[in-house]
C-alpha cells in the first residue's frame, strides 16, 4: 500500500477548538517543490449538500491561485466531478485555450463478487491515483459520494483537510449531530461525525498525519432569518463538541450552478471566451470562494 507521508495539515481539533480559522496559511508557494501534495477531501454523508460545487470551485481557486492540482472522483456512482472534468475538457480543445487545467486521476473500481477483495482493490486503485498525483502536483482534491461506502470512507482517511459543506438547516445539521430542538444542545455526535472520527484514527495509526475538519455552510440566504442564527450558533456549539472549525460558506447563487455544463466556474470568466461578463453577484461569488480558500489555510490571500 502506498504510504501517505505526514504532510503540511495542522493538528486535530481539540474538542475546545476555537470556531475561527489560524491566521497563518498552510498551504505551498505556488510552483514550489514540496515533499508531497496535500489532500483535501470533500465530504458528507447527506446528498445534494454541495460537495461536488465545493469541489469545482476549489479547484479553480487552487488553479487561478497558481498551484498544480490533482483530483480524483470518490463518487463513483454519479461521476459528477468526472463529467465536469469531460466538459472542460471539451472547453479547452473548443478552443477555451488559457483554461487552466487540473490533472483527474481515472480510477477503475473492482467487479471482485467478494466485498472484502473489492474494497481491498479499490483502496489499491485510489493509493496508486494519489500516488500518481502527488508526483507532480502540490494539491490533490477529492469528491466523495452522498451516501456511505467503504470506498469514501477510505478516501475520508487520507484527507489533510476535510471539508464538509451543510445546507443552512437543521435538517442538515441532524447529520453532524442530534439536537435537542428546545435547548439546541448536542444529544449525540450522527454516525458521520463518528466515521469522521475513526477516519482521524485510522489516518494516525497508518502514518501519524492528522485531518484538519472544517464545516462550511452553503446555500445561505441572503437574509438573516431567526432560523439562520439559530442554526449558527447550534453549529458554533457543536464545532466545539465534536471537533471542526467553520469557515464562511457559499450564498444560494445561480452562478454557483449555471457553468457546471461548460465544464466551468465564476472563477475562470474572465480567462475563459466561452462565459460571459461578470456581474456584481459573480464578483461576490468569487470572493466568497477566496474566503472559503484562505479561512481553510490553503491560500494565503
Ligand atoms: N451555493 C449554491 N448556490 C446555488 N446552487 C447550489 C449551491 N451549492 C450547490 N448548488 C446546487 O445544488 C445542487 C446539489 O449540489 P451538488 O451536486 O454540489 O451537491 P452534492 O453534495 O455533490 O450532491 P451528491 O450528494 O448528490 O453528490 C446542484 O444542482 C448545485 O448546482
Ligand atoms: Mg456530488
Amino acid at each position: 500500500m502506498t504510504q501517505i507521508g505526514s504532510g503540511h495539515a495542522p493538528g486535530d481539533a481539540p474538542s475546545d477548538a476555537p470556531s475561527e480559522a489560524p491566521s497563518e496559511a498552510r498551504g505551498h508557494a505556488p510552483g514550489s517543490v514540496t515533499d508531497r501534495a496535500h489532500i483535501v477531501v470533500v465530504g458528507n454523508e447527506k446528498g445534494g449538500s454541495g460537495k461536488s460545487t465545493t469541489t469545482v470551485h476549489l479547484i479553480a481557486g487552487l488553479l487561478h491561485a497558481g498551484f498544480r492540482v490533482g483530483c480524483i472522483d470518490l463518487d463513483v456512482g454519479q461521476e459528477t466531478l468526472s463529467r465536469f472534468m469531460e466538459n472542460r475538457r471539451r472547453a479547452r480543445e473548443a478552443g477555451d485555450t488559457a483554461l487552466k487545467m487540473p490533472e483527474p486521476a481515472t480510477l477503475s473500481i473492482s467487479t471482485d463478487d467478494s466485498i472484502a477483495a473489492a474494497n481491498a482493490d479499490n483502496q489499491a486503485a485510489v493509493d496508486a491515483a494519489v500516488a500518481r498525483l502527488n508526483a507532480t502536483n502540490d494539491f490533490i482534491v477529492i469528491d466523495t459520494p452522498g451516501s456511505a461506502n467503504a470506498l469514501s470512507r477510505y478516501g475520508h482517511s487520507l484527507a489533510d483537510t476535510l471539508i464538509t459543506p451543510l445546507n443552512d438547516s437543521f435538517v442538515d445539521l441532524d447529520l453532524l449531530a442530534a439536537i435537542n430542538p428546545d435547548t439546541l444542545d448536542v444529544v449525540r455526535p450522527s454516525r458521520y461525525a463518528e466515521m469522521v472520527w475513526e477516519q482521524k484514527k485510522a489516518r494516525a495509526i497508518r502514518d501519524g498525519g492528522s485531518i484538519d475538519w472544517v464545516v462550511m455552510r452553503n446555500r445561505l440566504g441572503s437574509l438573516e432569518s431567526r432560523n439562520n442564527r439559530a442554526v449558527e450558533a447550534a453549529i458554533g456549539s457543536l464545532a466545539r463538541r465534536i471537533g471542526f472549525r467553520i469557515a464562511q460558506g457559499f450564498r444560494e447563487r445561480v452562478i454557483f450552478r449555471e457553468l457546471f455544463l461548460k465544464g466551468l466556474t465564476l472563477l475562470d470568466l474572465k480567462s475563459s471566451r466561452s462565459a460571459g461578463r461578470l456581474n456584481m453577484s459573480h464578483v461576490a461569488a468569487r470572493q466568497e470562494v477566496r474566503m472559503l480558500l484562505r479561512a481553510i489555510g490553503l491560500v494565503e490571500n
